[in-house]
């Protein structure tokens, strides 16, 4: 088994602490799990390098069950660096690259909006506006887990955490509330420099 480098977690950035409409109690609990998703991936390889792979096997194994477990661990890590990366700004309307690429995939910023918190009803842990490298367009994508329906060659732009600890401190079970509040905060300079990283074509 290969070696790996063990990681930290990043740090939370001081505007989280100061969203409007998501309490500091919630973002606190939040990245504490986060912080376990880091835990458990480095716990996962480390077990991964004795692991006997001649014992593997699909209907139960060791081999089996930390690999799944890892994708678990490290969705959660990636959903989440997104999802705290991107807020601490004040919503509203994209501006810049990312509000013309919504515009031309979806038709309208409302338009995107109305789909994006539909989708993140119809799931049961995410939301992802993502860009498909293969599709070349962007599209909202339902996630029900941290290792659930990722798209092959897909970046994700936008993550919409919605499973009820991102929101069942404030907001108990009104999740479109929760929603709107994660719409409010999203910071729009972090999107477009995700689209200029990833030298997304416009
Ligand atoms: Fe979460």
């Amino acid at each position: 088994m290969a070696n790996f480098d063990e990681i930290r977690p990043r740090e939370l950035k001081q505007a989280l602490y100061e969203l409007d409409g998501i309490s500091r109690a919630s973002v606190e609990a939040h990245y504490k799990l986060y912080q376990g998703y880091v835990n458990k991936r480095n716990e996962i390889l480390g077990k991964l390098e004795a692991v006997d792979l001649t014992a593997a096997n699909q209907v139960y194994s060791e081999l089996r069950a930390l690999k799944v477990d890892l994708s678990f661990a490290i969705g959660g890590i990636k959903n989440h660096e997104l999802y705290f990366e991107h807020l601490g700004g004040s919503g509203g309307d994209p501006g810049g690259s990312i509000g013309g690429l919504i515009r031309r995939d979806f038709g309208s910023t409302e338009a995107w909006r109305t789909d994006l918190k539909a989708t993140g009803i119809a799931g049961r842990g995410w939301a992802w506006t993502a860009y498909d490298w293969d599709e070349r367009r962007l599209f909202n994508y339902v996630g029900d887990a941290q290792n659930s329906f990722p798209i092959w060659n897909a970046t994700p732009l936008v993550a919409l955490d919605v499973y009820e600890h991102a929101y069942f401190l404030d907001y108990q079970t009104d999740r479109a509330a929760y929603i709107d509040a994660f719409l409010a905060n999203l910071d729009w300079d972090v999107v477009n420099g995700w689209v200029e990283a990833y030298r997304i074509p416009l």
